[in-house]
């Protein structure tokens, strides 16, 4: 078994904590920075299976918490008691999903570990993550509640910095993150956006 299967110390953990994968460790990581999920406020997670970002979530929100997750494929987790989980199986770009996201909405967090499927030629699976990064962003925009926050997955080596410049236009405050967990060999990174101002920030003020 090469060492990219072999289950590491992140895999382990996350399933002895009830995670069905890894990548919990990189929302836990970017959460003890910059505190994105604030109880109380809803959370949109794009492109969420099998669910361990979305659990994180429901378990930061406790009772009474909402989560609106979709997936092209089904969660493999179950919410914990008290907490409200609304999930959509299907294409998060679709007109049904619209109408499914704006249910749960507005959202004080957008949270998108959403990743194309890849071809392994790096061109094209960059340019494919930056498509899929901007209609997040159309997203956000369009569901995140004044104040609110973004995470979201780009695989780096293509147009990251039109990204950067997008979420730096809609929001007070943008970063771009490697977490620990990310494998050494990934081309993913993260990027966050702080306090969704949206493009008329001057009307708003
Ligand atoms: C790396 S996984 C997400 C892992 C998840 N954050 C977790 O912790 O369990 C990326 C997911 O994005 C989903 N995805 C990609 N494009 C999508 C789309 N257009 N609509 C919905 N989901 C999408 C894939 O089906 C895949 O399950």
């Amino acid at each position: 078994m090469s060492n990219r299967f072999r289950p590491d110390h992140y895999t382990l953990k996350a399933r002895k904590m009830g995670y069905p994968a890894r990548s919990v460790f990189k929302l836990e990581e970017i959460q003890k920075k910059w505190s994105l999920i604030k109880r109380g406020k809803p959370v949109l997670d794009v492109g969420a299976a099998p669910g361990s970002w979305t659990l994180f979530a429901l378990r930061i929100l406790g009772k009474g918490g909402h989560v609106t997750a979709v997936d092209l494929k089904p969660l493999t987790i179950k919410a914990p008691s008290g907490a409200n989980l609304h999930f959509r199986q299907g294409d998060v770009f679709t007109s049904e999903s619209a109408v499914f996201l704006a249910e749960g909405g507005p959202y004080g967090c957008v949270l998108s570990d959403a990743a194309p499927a890849t071809s392994g030629n790096r061109l094209v699976d960059t340019r494919k993550s930056y498509n899929l990064v901007m209609r997040v962003l159309d997203l956000a925009e369009e569901h995140l509640a004044p104040g609110g926050n973004l995470v979201v997955k780009i695989f780096q080596g293509g147009d990251e910095n039109e990204i950067r410049d997008r979420i730096k236009a809609l929001f007070q405050e943008v970063k771009t993150f490697k977490p620990k967990a990310v494998r050494s060999e990934s081309m993913e990174i993260y990027m966050i956006g702080k306090g969704f101002t949206g493009l008329n920030r001057e009307n708003q003020l």
